[in-house]
Formats: structure tokens, sequence, C-alpha cells
């Protein structure tokens, strides 16, 4: 079973309207809410790709109450540790060009006592899972460094983690060596405290990150495709050229994807293949980490892997 970490959960609400003017009453066409914070979007794209997934984190109040229903109705298993405060709501505007506006609520604090139950129901869920998936922002009072915490305690029972995160989260955690990594463009030149100007920088940080013992380094690009340091090799991908949707979350879809291959033992240009079409197939659907089986069918293997190195 794969378990993915979603430590500030948020429903996501999507809304559709002609054109977004701040100041003003703006009136919305159309209005969606989904289970969010980048695990969810994770465990919804495992799901879809047919392996077992469950998503744990932190949830509370009416909207948490709300957020494991969401989940359900997606087919999705859950196990979250209750808090006090209520879980968060996240807003993504997309107006009349496309043009996305995102409103983040910052999400209810988590306190000792909360930190400590997790820990204690997180190693409970080793015992039945095979991959972990640490995604996304460390709510307020957790300390930046719990996720290299969670990932010792996992690679002490003998579990692969993947880290999808930023900032200090991403910076903290990586000293636990996680086995796979998936920051983009900038969330590598703040890891890295370098400017990235072309591939060849970004190939060059990756292998960087690898050699310092992170098994797999993807670096993504967005429609650039994305780059994979292993120890199979240096590798690029190009994604399918696809009509775009929405492509929030196309992050979240490709580390899905290298989840459930590594779940699945694939070679690394299979998995980067995988991930890329994933990815593209997420870009195709309005719903935010989400795809279509025969979206992702049509363009099943249609982006390119070549090797670098
Ligand atoms: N416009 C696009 N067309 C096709 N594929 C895309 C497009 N945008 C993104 N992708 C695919 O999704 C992958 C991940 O995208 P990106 O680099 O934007 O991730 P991200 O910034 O982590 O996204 P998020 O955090 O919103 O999930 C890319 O490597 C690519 O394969
Ligand atoms: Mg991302």
């Amino acid at each position: 079973m794969i378990t993915t970490i979603t430590l500030n959960a948020a429903i996501d609400k999507l809304y559709r309207l002609e054109t977004f003017q701040p100041g003003k009453v703006n009136r919305v066409s159309s209005c969606a809410a989904t289970a969010g914070g980048k695990g969810l979007n994770v465990s919804r794209a495992v799901a879809l790709l047919g392996e077992p997934v469950l998503a744990t984190g932190f949830c509370g109040g009416h909207s948490g109450a709300f957020l494991k229903e969401l989940l359900s109705q997606d087919q999705i298993s859950s196990s979250f540790v209750p808090i006090a405060g209520e879980t968060r709501t996240c807003i993504n505007l997309i107006d009349g060009t496309g043009t996305s506006t995102e409103l983040l609520e910052p999400g209810a604090p988590v306190d000792e006592d909360d930190l400590q139950r997790f820990n204690v129901h997180f190693d409970a869920l080793l015992q039945e899972t095979q991959l972990t998936v640490f995604s996304g922002s460390l709510p307020c009072g957790c300390p930046e460094d719990f996720y290299a915490w969670l990932i010792r305690c996992a690679h002490n029972r003998g579990v692969r983690t993947i880290l999808d995160a930023s900032g200090g989260a991403l910076a903290k955690g990586i000293a636990a060596k996680p086995y796979l990594i998936k920051p983009n463009l900038e969330e590598l030149e703040v890891l890295t405290g370098t400017s990235i100007h072309s591939k060849k920088d970004a190939a060059r940080e990756a292998v960087k990150l690898h050699e310092s013992g992170i098994a797999c380094v993807v670096i993504s690009l967005g429609k650039e495709g994305a780059l994979l340091a292993c120890k199979e090799g240096v590798f690029e991908g190009t994604p399918p050229d696809v009509p775009v949707k929405n492509t929030v979350g196309c992050g979240d879809s490709m580390v899905a994807a290298f989840a459930v291959a590594i779940a699945r033992n694939y070679s690394a240009e299979a998995a980067l293949q995988l991930a890329l079409s994933v990815s593209s197939a997420n870009a195709m659907c309005e719903k935010t980490g989400f795809f279509h089986l025969d979206d992702l069918a049509a363009i099943l293997c249609k982006g390119q892997v070549n090797r670098l190195g």
C-alpha cells in the first residue's frame, strides 16, 4: 500500500468566472470542491492508476468531516489524526482567459500533543505501508524538520519515501535522504541557492543532489517536461503536446506516477515516461489532481525520454 501524508490538508475550491476584478463584486459562474492539499491530489492520482492508497495527516472541524466525505466519494481510504481547529479552504479563481488567482488559508495550528499522536499513528500505519509520500506545506506549530523525523521512522521500518515540499520543509527534509524528491524549478533554485538558466544547469544540480544520497532526483519543468537523475543515469523527459485546461496539481500527479512506478519496480525510463503521461493527462482535466483514464490511454508513452548521461 502507498501511504500519502498531508499534514496541511485543505478543501480546494475552484471558482470559474468570466473576469476577476479585485475590489469589485465578482459573480462566480461555477464552483467545485475537491479534497485538497498536495498529498490528497497524489492519493487521487495513485488510486486512478489502480494502486491501493491510504491518506493520512491532520484534519478537524466541519470542513475536516467534509474533506473525508470528498475522499470517500473518490474511493480513497483515509485515516487522519483529529485536531481541534478547522481544516482550511483554498480557493483557485480562474477567469475567462485562463488566468488563475489562488487564495490559500494558512491552516489550523497543531501542538506538541497533536505531533506526538501523529507519530504514534504514523508508526502503526508503516506496518502495512510499502511506500510513503510526504507532500506540501507543514501546518503552523509543526517544526521544519518534522518530515526528516518521519522519513527516518519510515526508513527504520524499511519503507521507501518520496518528499515533495518547498522552502524549509524541503531543505530540512532532505537531511533524512528521502528516496525521491521532485522539486520544480523555483523550488530547486531556493533549495540550492543557485539561479537556473537552462536544462543543463538543472541537470547539474539534480546530479549533485543524487550524489548527496537521494536515490532519485526529479526536477519538473512545467510544459518543458522533467529531468531525472538516479543510479541508472540522467534522463530528460518531454511531455506530449496536449490541450491544457488546468495545470494546478500536475506536479502532484507526476509524484503519484513515480510512487506507482516505484511500487511496481519500473525502470527509470519507464517511470519517467509514465510520469510525463499522467501529469500531462492531469493538465488536460479541469479537476485538480485528477485525470481521465481515456486521456491517459490516448497519450500514454507519447512523451519523449532521452538519456543525457
Ligand atoms: N502545460 C503542460 N503541458 C503538458 N504537461 C505539463 C504542462 N504543465 C505541466 N506538465 C507536466 O506536469 C509536470 C509537473 O509540472 P510542474 O513542473 O508545473 O509541477 P509543479 O510546479 O510541482 O506543479 P504543482 O505544484 O501545481 O503540482 C511536468 O514535468 C510536465 O510533465
Ligand atoms: Mg509542486
